[in-house]
Formats: C-alpha cells, structure tokens, sequence
C-alpha cells in the first residue's frame, strides 16, 4: 500500500527568502524527499536550477516529475547526501537541509518509520543497503541499544526499554512496528506527567532507532562543511532541523564560521577565532502558529542560515 498524502514543505516562505529573494539562484537542495521546496524555488523564477539528493529511492519517480515540470532545470542525485564532496557542480548561490523524514516515508507503513501503523520494523531512508531496524534491535551491542535510545531517542525511561528489546529477543515482536511498541508500551507504560506527557510511549524509541541506524547525525556532520565548500562568497546556506542534536551540531557549526563562541563554555580566545560566513539567523526562526495548525508536523522545525563571506574556511570546520 502507498499512501500518496503528499509532504507539505515545511518554512517554505521563510526558505524562498533566504534563497531566492530576487527570483535566480543556483540550489542545493540536500532532501529533495517530496520535491516541495524544490519544486517552489524553481517555480520562484525561469532561471533557478536546483541540484538535489535525497537517499531514499522512492524520490526517484517524484524527482521525474519535477523534471518533467521545469526541464533541464532539475537534477538529481539518488544517494546520501554525506556524498556531497564528491559532487562536480559548485559555486551554488543556496544550499538547503530539511532534516528527518518525509509525510510520504511516515505515512508508509511498509517503510515502518510509523508507531501508529502495522509494518516491518525496517526504518531505512535507503532500504538498498545497511540494516533494519528489526536487524539492529534482534543483534545491536546492548551499547548500542542504549545509545540509540538514551543518547538519540532522548528517552527518560531508556534503560528499561533497553531491557525490554533484550529480553524480547528471539520472539518476533521485535520484526515489525506493533510488536516493539507492544514490547515499549509495556516496559513503560503511558506517559503520565513531564512536558512529553502528550508524547505515545513509542516515540523517542522510534526516533532513536530510526537515527541510529541511518546514522543521520554522521552524515550531517559529514555533509555540513561540504555543503559550505560548495557555496559561491554571498551564497546563503540554510537548514531545518526537528531535533535538538541536529539543531546544536548546525548551531555550532554556524556559530565557528561565523566566528562566535560555540556554546557558553567555548574559551577560545576571540583573536583566535575568524568570521568568515554572516549568521543571518541569530536565533533560529521557528514556522508560525498558522503554519503549525495547518501542518502540525511542523512543530518542531528550527531555520538556521548563514551567508559565505570569503572562500577562506578555517581549520576547525
Ligand atoms: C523532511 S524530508 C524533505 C522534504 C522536502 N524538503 C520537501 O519539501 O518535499 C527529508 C528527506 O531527506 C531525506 N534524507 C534524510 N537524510 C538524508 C541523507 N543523509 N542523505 C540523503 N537524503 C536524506 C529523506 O529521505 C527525506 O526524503
């Protein structure tokens, strides 16, 4: 079954100012996903080319689409987008990450990013390589485990999750969705109090799980000082993010090229640090109650951008 909801991009005004404000550009679009922001930079002006990644393959037929809509203004790249270094085309005038997972990946449930639906537990962007999440959890490192679920998944209840999915082993629940949050409900039970009272029982289990095995914060970082490199000077690179892990490492990277203390206990000596990029975002914009009534998956979403000053990057980054 393949539910075609559709992605309602998300910010997109916010990111049509930042990238095309006068209607041109050269984009870098790091998660094409649906093509939504895509699609609205190219339809901003005749003469804007996107260039765009996304890992999963089910992005492939929508990115024909597109194509077929702007010609010759879209290509697109079916791989990860830590390739980026690797990438010929450069000197874009816009760069953008829209982190985490599409409607059309949730709202799958044979993709089995979703607790609401019944699927395998597989939960791959890019289900051509690595393992699922049902691999993962039958034979992860109780390490592992705890990382996935403490450190990523931000889980409050993590180690007696951690138990539950070792004890679990070997019986089949873990191999698709309904079966883990069986095995997660009954470790911890309904949320009862605590600001992620609303949150179902499942979800930071899910979220961990799910950036653990696509090793999405590895590929961020990877993906980040590339992205930079490939910037034209005056090019703006902008990224939203739907966790607070993502939104410190884009932060602290923002922050560095901008020559600013990186968090509160950065002692580098401000002589020694070079403002080489213009943080345009001081503190991140977030999508307005509107936005978030129409689209609550929106909720989350941080903007961050910066401008390229000089084609100098200094070592740190
Ligand atoms: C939130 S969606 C992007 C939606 C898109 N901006 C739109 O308007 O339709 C995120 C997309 O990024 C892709 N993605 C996430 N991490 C990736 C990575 N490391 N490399 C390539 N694509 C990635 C996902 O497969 C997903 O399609």
């Amino acid at each position: 079954m393949y539910m075609n909801t559709g992605h309602a991009p998300v910010m997109l005004q916010e990111i049509l100012k930042l990238l095309t404000p006068e209607g041109v550009g050269y984009i870098l679009d790091g998660t094409f996903g649906g093509g939504g922001h895509t699609s609205a930079l190219l339809a901003a002006g005749p003469d804007v080319r996107v260039v765009a990644f996304d890992a999963d393959p089910e992005a492939i037929p929508r990115s024909e689409e597109v194509q077929a809509a702007f010609p010759e203004r879209l290509s697109f790249y079916s791989q990860n987008f830590s390739e980026i270094e690797q990438l010929e085309e450069a000197n874009f005038t816009g760069v953008l990450f829209d982190l985490g997972v599409s409607s059309f990946q949730l709202d799958t449930p044979e993709r089995g990013f979703s607790f609401r639906a019944e699927g395998p537990a597989d939960m791959r962007l890019n289900p051509r390589e690595g393992r699922s999440a049902a691999v993962f959890l039958e034979r992860a490192r109780e390490d592992e485990l705890t990382h996935a679920i403490r450190d990523l998944g931000e889980e409050p209840q993590w180690r007696k999750v951690v138990t539950a999915i070792v004890q679990a082993r070997g019986t089949g629940k873990l191999s698709t969705t309904q079966g883990l949050v069986e095995v997660i409900t009954e470790a911890i039970g309904p949320r009862i109090a605590g600001r992620r009272s609303k949150l179902h029982p499942a979800t930071l289990t899910f979220q961990g799980i799910r950036m653990e095995i696509n090793r999405e914060l590895d590929h961020l970082e990877a993906a980040l000082p590339a992205a930079y490199a490939k910037l034209a000077i005056g090019g703006v690179m902008a990224v939203i993010t739907f966790h607070s892990l993502e939104d410190r490492i884009v932060k602290r990277f923002f922050k560095r090229l901008a020559g600013r203390p990186e968090h509160k206990w950065d002692a580098t000596p401000q002589e020694e640090r070079t403002a080489v990029a213009t943080l345009l975002t001081n503190r991140p914009w977030v999508p307005s109650d509107e936005e978030v009534k129409a689209n609550p998956r929106s909720r989350s979403a941080k903007v961050r951008a910066i401008r390229k000053l000089t084609e100098i990057t200094p070592d740190a980054c």
